[in-house]
């Protein structure tokens, strides 16, 4: 078999229309715009209204994605669905995403990764195309983190916002895809970001409703320090598994959790600002979601090219984090449906 690439074919996002700003906040709780834009670089962030759902913005972002790539939902293999805050705990919500988009019998599954969980899921779909099983991978980074904060602790609010972000990766055979990645994960780090009831732990009771058990508590100056130890590093050991060195990155796009630690990040491997994307001033952190919506931002801004050359790096709750480095085929657009031997084999595969 010739060898195979899982290329970046399309990428779609959703950021509800909804838009709180820090003066905003400034209402609700003891902050000020100084403070958050100062330690964390958020001036506003986008919060999904009553009655829209984790799956509905994915469907959104999804959609979109299949358009640039110019595929129908039974053209999908595999869906891939990275989210902390899924419409259940039972069903995985990437089912219900399946059956919304249309994409019959098409296999869905949940991963969860904290805000690395989009990094995560684009590794395992390369994964998937490499082996040879898959064709075509719809992932998703999608979340609604704003229903479970607490709106009254000034710690946490200040930071999230809500979307979603979405890419299609298909089997090519131009040298592209994931260079090289780094997933690492250290659970003795748990209790710095935890939501600590409603799991087998700590079940859903009247003591933990009483308590306010049930939203993300979270100590900021540990998850901070671990992610200035952390993030530098993986980048550069992702860089330097591809083979290749700092100059090569056309564009950084990290996950945006606070201006400062993207600076740390990118200063530890010598990134120049112009060459590092960040949102963050408008969107805040919107965990698995981030790093595909500023994807789909660079591209709209005109700063991703086919051909070009990306790191994504990304930490959060568990703690975990990851890093990849991703070239893009160059051949990408106008991108062709797929062959008919590619529909035949996935229609074959489904019986
Ligand atoms: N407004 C005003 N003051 C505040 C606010 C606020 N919103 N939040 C905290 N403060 C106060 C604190 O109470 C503290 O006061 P004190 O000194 O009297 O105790 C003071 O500001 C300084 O607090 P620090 O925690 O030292 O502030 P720091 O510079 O570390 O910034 C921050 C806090 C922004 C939370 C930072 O630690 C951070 O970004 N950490 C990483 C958080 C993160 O990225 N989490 C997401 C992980 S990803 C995922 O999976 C969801």
């Amino acid at each position: 078999m010739a060898q195979r690439y899982a290329d970046i074919t399309g990428w779609g996002k959703y950021v509800p229309e909804r838009v709180i700003t820090n003066a905003d906040l400034e209402k609700l709780i003891d902050t000020s715009d100084e403070w958050i834009i100062q330690r964390t670089g958020i001036r506003e962030r986008h919060i999904v209204s009553e009655g829209q759902t984790t799956s509905q913005i994915s469907v959104a972002a999804a959609r979109e994605a299949m358009e640039m790539a110019g595929l129908r939902p039974r053209d999908l293999d595999l869906i891939i669905v990275a989210t902390s805050s899924p419409d259940y705990l039972t069903p995985p919500v990437s089912a219900q995403i399946q059956d919304m988009l249309g994409a019959k019998d098409v296999g869905a599954f949940t991963l969860v990764a904290g805000c690395a969980g989009f990094v995560y899921g684009l590794v395992t779909a390369q994964q998937f195309i490499l082996s040879g099983a898959y064709d075509t991978i719809l992932v998703i980074g999608a979340e609604i983190i704003s229903r479970f904060v607490d709106w009254t602790d000034r710690n946490t609010c200040v930071l999230f916002g809500d979307g979603a972000g979405a890419v299609i990766m298909q089997a090519s055979d131009e040298p592209c895809g994931v260079l090289s990645f780094v997933l690492g994960a250290d659970g003795s780090g748990a209790q710095h970001l935890i939501m600590p009831a409603g799991g087998t732990v700590m079940p859903t009771s009247q003591e933990t409703l009483d308590r306010n058990l049930h939203t993300l508590r979270m100590n900021g100056r540990e998850v901070f320090k671990f992610a200035t130890r952390k993030l530098g590093k993986a980048l550069e050991q992702a860089i330097r598994q591809a083979g290749l060195t700092t100059e090569d990155i056309d564009l950084f796009i990290p996950h945006q959790a606070n201006a400062r630690i993207i600076e740390s990040a990118a200063r530890h491997v010598g990134l120049p600002s112009e060459r590092i994307f960040v949102n963050i001033d408008r969107y805040g952190n919107t965990s698995a979601a981030s790093i595909p919506i500023a994807l789909c931002e660079a591209a709209e801004a005109g700063r991703v090219h086919p051909g070009d050359t990306l790191a994504f790096v990304a930490f959060g709750a568990g703690l975990t984090w990851a890093a990849a480095v991703v070239k893009l085929g160059k051949h990408r657009k106008p991108h062709p449906k797929p062959g008919w031997r590619a529909r035949l084999a996935s229609w074959l595969r489904r019986g």
